[in-house]
């Protein structure tokens, strides 16, 4: 197969969505499909339920799973399907971003009894940055759940997106009958009540020719009917290039716990999803997925959970050319090429080292603490991806060392975890105390707990109280220095030696961009 067909082939997706509305019942039956695997329960949820748990046995457990379904792949008709895992903890909404920026769409589930929830909104927001086009999937239609315009209305309202079903629900709840597929114009019906087996799929090619009572109830032909005559109505035909432009999101009902609606997902989703898609870098504008030299970025990195072996894997997306098992690739960051011999690819449950590797597919590389999120590794261009910027935490606490027998290894595991995107690292200016800063709770657990058992250092944290850490830049040097000269006390350094902000109210920050207009304040690291 050529280059070209290879990366026609490809779609690398993730699936989003609030927890508990179905991301894992989902995955398993695209995987079914998919042939990937044979049972269901296969693949196992990696949310943590407890919202505060300092149980780390839950939190190991969901590092074992995480690793185990960070990238899932399958072949689906003349498809290479690569579903990314996003993990269900809004804790660890910063992995969830970093994921994000390694798809080229996904597939958001909603649960029709709740709708929009908290975690969707944020979830399409950052889908809407980066003009990632949305697929919607409406699950548990086989619960009472909203009228289906009403949560379409819902839907546009709440994420500010417009939509377009392309299969439509009939009945919900106990009466849901199957979904009539406006995009090939045909039914799918339960079989009996049973609400798990299909019967075939039956085409419609017109609706109003008298056919569909044979399968369905008189009620349901002109409900269905009368619900098709107002989606055509209001909405506008399905366009694929606006779906592509994310400008249009197509929307599936279904039931994916009882496999249904899901095989037209599928079947839609690998037509009309984009392949491989190129990324933007700093100093060589976009490079595009065809570019027959190898680029990739690494965009996850995951610990090795013995704390025997401190290898880790680093997850990296190929964004162009081919990529070769033991042939050097050139580290941007760090101006040196490396070589990889044991590059894995995941197929579903599987780990298996690959040869080579295509625009789209993600690789696990074994590494030795060489790599920060977001590396770029080329053939040896000197140009960095864009697209994977650390925000400003949430929290902040200062680290205080406990064991002072231990400072090299408190400093050693600071270092990897912080690279790993657990948490960030600040050094203050005045008096070089470490400030980590994160997104929930959680991670100064987990960064307590893993700086115990995998480097054998005991570290605490003293309160710090913080609103923000936000990049400054100016143009004016002389403006800049005299800035951090007067706000001494609250600079601090990120990792990459770039200067923050460290604001301890929403007034203090404004009190200081008035005194500074010429300084510009980013919540994000790369601007
Ligand atoms: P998540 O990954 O998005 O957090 O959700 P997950 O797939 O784990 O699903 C959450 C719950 O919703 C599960 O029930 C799952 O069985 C159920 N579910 C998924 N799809 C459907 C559907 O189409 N209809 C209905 N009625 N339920 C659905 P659970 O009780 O939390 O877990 P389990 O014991 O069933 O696994």
């Amino acid at each position: 197969m050529s280059f070209i067909d290879e990366l026609n082939r490809r779609k690398t997706f993730a699936i989003i969505a609030h927890p508990d509305a179905g991301k894992t019942t989902l995955t398993e039956k695209l995987l079914l499909f998919g042939g990937a695997i044979q049972t269901a329960g296969a693949v196992k949820s990696n949310k943590i339920k407890k919202a505060t748990t300092s149980d780390f046995m839950e939190i190991e457990k969901q590092r074992g799973i995480s690793v185990s379904t960070s990238v899932m792949a399958f072949d689906y008709k003349d498809f290479k399907v690569n579903i990314l895992d996003t993990p269900g903890h809004e804790d660890f909404a910063e992995d969830t971003y970093r994921t994000l920026s390694a798809v080229d769409s996904v597939i958001m589930v909603i649960d029709c009894v709740k709708g929009v929830e908290p975690q969707t909104r944020k979830l399409l927001e950052v889908c809407r940055m980066r003009n990632t086009p949305v697929i919607v999937f409406v699950n548990k239609m086989d619960r009472e759940g909203r009228n289906p315009f009403d949560l379409l209305d819902e839907i546009e309202k709440e994420l500010k997106i417009r939509v377009r079903p392309l299969t439509w629900p009939i009945g919900i709840g106990k009466s849901f009958k199957g979904v009539y597929s406006l995009y090939e114009k045909s039914l799918n019906l339960f079989q009996g009540d049973s609400k798990t087996t299909v019967e075939e799929t039956i085409e419609i090619s017109d609706l109003n020719n008298g056919s569909l009572e044979k399968y369905i109830s008189e009620d349901f032909s002109s409900q269905l009917r009368a619900d098709v005559e107002l989606i055509d109505g209001v909405y506008d035909d399905f366009d694929k290039k606006k779906y592509l432009q994310a400008e249009v999101s197509p929307v599936f009902f279904g039931s994916a716990v009882n496999n249904f609606g899901i095989k037209e997902l599928l079947d839609c989703f690998v037509e009309i999803a984009p392949t491989p898609q190129g990324r933007d870098t700093d100093v060589a504008g976009e490079i595009k997925a065809t570019d027959p030299k190898f680029s990739g970025f690494i965009f996850k990195i995951h610990a090795n959970l013995d704390p025997k072996h401190r290898d880790r894997i680093a997850f990296l997306r190929v964004v162009s050319g081919k990529f070769e098992r033991n042939t050097y690739y050139y580290n941007v960051r760090e101006g040196k090429d490396m070589r990889f011999s044991n590059p894995t690819a995941f197929m579903a449950q599987q780990k298996s080292v690959i040869d080579e590797s295509f625009p789209g597919d993600v690789i696990g590389l074994y590494d030795s603490g060489n790599f920060k999120i977001g590396d770029t590794l080329t053939e040896g261009a000197k140009f960095n991806f864009k697209g994977i910027p650390s925000f400003s935490p949430e929290l902040f606490k200062y680290v205080t060392n406990l064991d002072p027998m231990k400072t090299k290894q408190l400093q050693k595991g600071l270092e990897q975890l912080t690279d790993e995107g657990v948490a960030q690292l600040f050094t203050k200016k005045t008096d070089g105390r470490k400030v980590l800063g994160t997104v929930g709770a959680l991670q100064f657990e987990v960064i307590q707990h893993r700086l115990k058992s995998e480097y054998n250092a005991s570290c605490g944290y003293d309160s710090i109280s913080l609103y923000k850490a936000l990049w400054i830049e100016c143009d004016d040097k002389k403006k800049m220095d005299e800035f951090m000269l007067d706000k001494a006390n609250h600079i601090a350094y990120d990792k990459e030696n770039r200067p923050v902000f460290l604001a301890e109210s929403a007034w203090l920050l404004q009190m200081a961009q008035e005194k500074f207009p010429e300084i510009k304040f980013h919540v994000k690291s790369e601007f």
